[in-house]
């Protein structure tokens, strides 16, 4: 089972699970961070910033992107490549050749989930994976249908999802179709999942991923076969959990020495 930690708010899950990146940091300076975009985990980024600030070397950490979407002109500020730099790869001070997103040009495309997957395995695997969960349920771009053993590759976005990523595109028609999207069976190879959501908006989708059946019609059910997964979330996401008093009981007795 996983483990679910609801704090206040937002910005203290971000202290949360940046606070356990820097002691991970710490004893292995050439940590692997797989990194998700959207907003839910930008309260992560914004806390590791400030220890970035206050002194902490990234310098050696890699950082591997979930997905891309497919044939955004090269440069566009809403590209994960793009967000992915001026969220994490900027602020952290990691080595741009240390900074991984799938290639969603068109010119090879049909390759480019293989290469991604060529990348992955050659530099050794993802340490933590930061996931959000969308409201059709996906992790990644892994829309409901994906199976849990897929790899990366091509996939086509909701309009559900198209929809809820137009607030970052001047209009819906401008939200690519296609994207590149770590498989399911990607994401679970990583050591440490870390799946945060806040907000009332996803309660459903996170009380289907952690307590639902485990069903390729929720991707998100995918995390309950990881052995190291730690959900962090608000209240209001966590809102429609139905163990959720038995989650806080865990965590008032957690023995120090476990991390998350
Ligand atoms: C983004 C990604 C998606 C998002 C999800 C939630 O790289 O992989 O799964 O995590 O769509 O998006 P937000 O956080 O914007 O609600």
């Amino acid at each position: 089972m996983a483990e679910v930690i609801v704090v206040d708010s937002a910005a203290a899950a971000g202290e949360l699970v940046a606070s356990h990146i820097v002691r991970e940091v710490a004893s292995l300076p050439a940590y692997t961070l797989g990194v998700a975009t959207g907003s839910t985990p930008l309260p992560v980024y914004e806390a590791l910033a400030a220890h970035a600030r206050a002194g902490v070397d990234f310098s050696q950490v890699s950082a591997f992107a979930l997905d891309e979407y497919v044939g955004l002109p090269a440069g566009h500020p809403e590209s994960y490549r793009a967000v992915v730099d001026r969220h994490v790869a900027q602020p952290l001070g990691l080595d741009p050749r240390n900074v991984h997103v799938p290639d969603g040009s068109l010119a090879g495309i049909e390759t480019a989930g293989q290469r991604y997957e060529d990348a992955l395995s050659g530099h050794g695997g993802v340490d933590l994976q930061l996931l959000g969960i969308g409201a059709t349920g996906h992790l990644g771009f892994n829309e409901p249908g994906s199976s849990f053993g897929s790899l990366t590759r091509v996939k086509t976005l909701t309009e559900r999802t198209r929809i809820d990523n137009a607030r970052f595109f001047a209009s819906l028609d401008e939200v690519p179709i296609h994207c590149v999207t770590q498989g399911l069976g990607t994401i679970l190879r990583a050591r440490h999942l870390v799946l945060l959501a806040f907000g009332e908006g996803k309660a459903d989708a996170v009380a289907a991923a952690v307590e639902g059946p485990l069903t390729a019609s929720m991707p998100g059910s995918a995390i309950q076969l990881h052995a190291h997964v730690t959900v962090v979330l608000d209240p209001a996401a966590a809102s429609g959990l139905e163990h959720r008093e038995y989650y806080q009981w865990a965590q008032d007795h957690k023995p120090d020495w476990q991390g998350i």
